[in-house]
């Protein structure tokens, strides 16, 4: 065989999997590595890196068993023009289990995507660390996961899981920004064998780590893919909204829907009752720009929303209270997932958008048992911590401490919005009067129709936004439906916001992780 056709046979067996293999995932409506890339990357913009990699191991028969790549495709590539690093498993070769030479290839795409400052996406398919490999392959592994905290808060990370991740392969993915999981796919630490084995439990794969239950239940996976196809269009529209590193703003996109526009539906949103629920994501799609809201955690703690959105075709960070979904009310789980969102958002330079109604956080042992008061301490930590722009909308309640936690004028919002429905104050009319108004509604001949009294007392003096306001910690009060052209002018001259007090030099804090 000449040279060139060595090289062009060589090529092909980089490129193209085992037939049988292929025929078999494809059963399975998933698609190869080369496939998956073939569909994220723009047409002939891969560069690969590492091609002909193979791993050193002896032992085993693994002498025998040796393929170019080691098991992943890495390389860099462009998705709508914007470079991106990029590493794709290839399940076909021992499991896509990750090896001491496979693990080098991921650790050098992020690597390089931080030296050019470009994202890095991991499309994922393992069966965890290479066995035969023994220390060699946990070595690897270390050496991604430090790499994978290197560029935390440089660049984006996001991780697609399309099959197995077990043991070692689910780390990589949690130290990344954002996990995609489509719902063939599962991540476990320890598999369904190993957990009847210790403890005695007998579970499936799902239902120990299907993305169902990571998207709902344990809050791994950030986005629910239906397939392959759709995990990498949810990529691409993410990859959208993010700046390439944490030195540039998010991008700017035409969106064509006019910034002053006024919805006056929107005054008509907030019920009456205070106690009657509505979806706080109709105020979201009807203030950003149409279309623009790309929920994240749409599935886990919806009592809470976040996700990214455009105003005047900025990109932006949306966090809300969800008052359709226990009432709003603060709890564990939406506690990390507020907290882990701004967090991202101000590293990466977006502006947060904060909309409040929160009537304080859940009670009762399960939450504080869990650890409600050190969740919850994440919040505020990660509103104080952030120094990117602070755009605060108070729709309704604002209690307790949910109402400092939730973006406000004390943890350094830039500036603060109320709607005329907003109720700012300790604790909610009915709460207080109870305990302010105790012995006199004891003493009462008619104390339902007292307590009425002191509530409207309370909501007059106490609760209304007014009160508020003539303190300043709430810079004005708006109508609903100027709610997006107040929103879009703060942000205008809050674009160049440079933090005014400079903070006492530190190593770094120490978080309520
Ligand atoms: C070596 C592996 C492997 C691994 C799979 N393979 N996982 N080889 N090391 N970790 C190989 C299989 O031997 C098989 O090789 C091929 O990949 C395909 O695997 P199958 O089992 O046939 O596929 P499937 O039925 O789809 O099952 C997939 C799977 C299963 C559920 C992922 O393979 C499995 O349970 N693997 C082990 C998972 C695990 O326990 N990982 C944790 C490792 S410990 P052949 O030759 O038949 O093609 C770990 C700790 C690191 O990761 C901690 C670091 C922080």
């Amino acid at each position: 065989m000449d040279r060139f056709s060595e090289l062009v046979e060589k090529r092909r067996l980089t490129e193209v999997p085992p037939e049988d293999f292929a025929k078999k995932i494809h059963e399975q409506g998933r698609l190869t590595a080369h496939e998956r890339l073939e569909r994220l990357l723009d047409k002939g913009s891969f560069v690969p890196i590492a091609r002909f990699i193979q791993h050193r191991a002896t032992g085993f028969g693994m002498e025998s068993r040796k393929v170019f790549g080691d098991g992943v495709v890495a390389g860099l590539g462009s998705i709508d023009g914007r470079r991106v690093a990029v590493y794709a498993q290839d399940f076909s070769f021992m499991g896509g289990s990750v090896g001491e030479m496979h693990a080098y290839k991921i650790a050098r795409t992020i690597e390089t995507a931080l030296k050019l400052g470009i994202p890095v996406i991991g499309l994922n398919d393992s069966g965890g660390a290479r066995i035969q490999e023994g220390v060699d392959s946990l070595k690897g592994y270390g050496e991604i996961f430090y790499r994978n905290v290197m560029a935390s808060g440089v660049i984006p990370q996001i991780v697609a899981i399309m099959g197995p991740a077990a043991g070692g392969a689910v780390y990589s993915p949690a130290l990344a920004d954002f996990i995609v999981m489509t719902k063939k796919s599962y991540m476990f630490i320890t598999g369904p064998k190993v957990v009847k084995a210790s403890i005695g439990e007998d579970v499936t794969f799902e239902e120990l780590g299907g993305a169902e239950i990571h998207a709902t239940k344990s809050g791994v996976a950030h986005f629910l893919a239906e397939d392959d196809d759709h995990a990498i269009r949810i990529i691409k529209a993410l990859l959208s909204y993010l700046p390439s590193n944490n030195t540039e703003d998010p991008p700017y996109a035409e969106t064509g829907d006019d910034p002053f526009r006024e919805d006056s539906e929107l005054d008509g949103l907030v019920p009456e009752d205070p106690v009657k629920p509505y979806d706080v994501k109709e105020v979201i799609n009807r203030v950003f720009d149409k279309g623009s809201f790309l929920e994240v955690h749409a599935h886990f703690a919806t009592n809470a929303v976040v996700g990214f959105a455009r105003l005047g075709g900025f990109p932006v960070c949306v966090v809300a209270n969800q008052p359709a979904v226990s009432a709003g009310c603060l709890d564990i789980d939406s506690s990390d997932k507020i907290a882990r969102f701004v967090t991202f958002c101000d590293s990466f330079n977006f502006p947060i958008i904060t909309f409040v109604d929160v009537p304080g956080f859940l009670p009762g042992t399960y939450q504080e048992h869990g650890g409600v008061i050190r969740h919850g301490a994440k919040i505020i930590y990660a509103y104080a911590d952030a120094t990117t722009p602070k755009i605060t909308v108070i729709l309704r309640k604002a209690y307790g401490g949910a109402y400092i936690a939730m973006g406000s004028k004390h943890l350094g919002a830039d500036y603060v919005l109320a709607w005329p429905t907003a109720e700012i104050a300790v604790m909610g009319p009915r709460e207080a009067i109870e305990i302010i108004y105790k012995r006199e509604l004891e003493k009462a001949a008619n104390p339902e129709e007292l307590a009425k009294e002191f509530e409207e007392k309370y909501r007059k003096e106490i609760t209304t936004p007014y009160f508020a306001a003539s303190r300043g910690y709430v810079d004005d009060i708006v109508f609903p439906r100027e709610t997006r052209s107040y929103i879009y002018k703060a942000l205008m001259f809050l674009r160049d916001k440079r933090e005014k007090h400079p903070r006492p030099p530190r190593k770094h804090g120490v978080p309520p992780v």
